[in-house]
């Protein structure tokens, strides 16, 4: 697999789309307590600018779900790093980076259910591959939705490479 030469996204096209995401997640949690959980590694860039993007102010917190091994999904989800707030009469703000098959951020949203007595949980993700679920999975808020491509950049790897790419890119055979 290498690096395709133009990039899918610009992070000018990457910066306009999340200030769009921004002014509707505003609207739409207007006079929430809202908890921003960060969806690591890969949803740190789209996560900050996100954010600092948002009027609403939030409380910023962090998880670690692991399922893919260089470009496949496991579909076995770990968890090595969980949130440390309270998350009960909070609204979470999932930010991930993308969702491809949905198995990770339906397992991120059953342990906060299950373990974090979270009751009110939105999911904003910067990619969409619709074409991919295995479960059902909808975000509340989707950046762009893409065809079956594997993509890095903008916090995306391919086994850890690429995260510090400033633009998203796709990768070729
Ligand atoms: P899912 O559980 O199959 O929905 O996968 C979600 C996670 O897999 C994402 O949070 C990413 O970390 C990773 N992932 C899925 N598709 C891609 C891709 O095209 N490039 C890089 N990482 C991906
Ligand atoms: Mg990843």
């Amino acid at each position: 697999m290498k690096l395709s030469t133009s990039c899918l996204y610009s992070h000018n096209q990457i910066a306009q789309r999340i200030s769009e995401l921004a002014n509707e997640i505003d609207r739409d949690l207007r006079g929430k307590e809202v908890v921003a959980l960060v969806a690591l590694k890969g949803a740190m860039p789209m996560a900050m600018d996100l954010i600092r993007a948002m009027k609403t102010s939030v409380t910023l917190d962090l998880i670690r779900a692991k399922s893919y091994e260089g470009s496949e999904s496991t579909g076995n989800v770990t968890f090595s790093h969980l949130p440390e707030c309270t998350m009960r009469d909070k609204t979470v703000l999932i930010i991930e980076d993308i969702i491809d098959t949905g198995q990770t951020c339906t397992a991120i949203q059953e342990i906060l259910q299950n373990d974090f007595q979270a009751n009110d949980i939105r999911i904003v993700t910067l990619l969409d591959k619709p074409s991919r679920r295995k479960v059902v999975c909808e975000a509340n808020w989707v950046g762009f939705s893409i065809d079956d491509v594997f993509v890095v950049g903008y916090g995306m790897d391919f086994d850890e490479a690429y995260r510090d790419l400033p633009d998203i890119h796709t990768m070729e055979p």
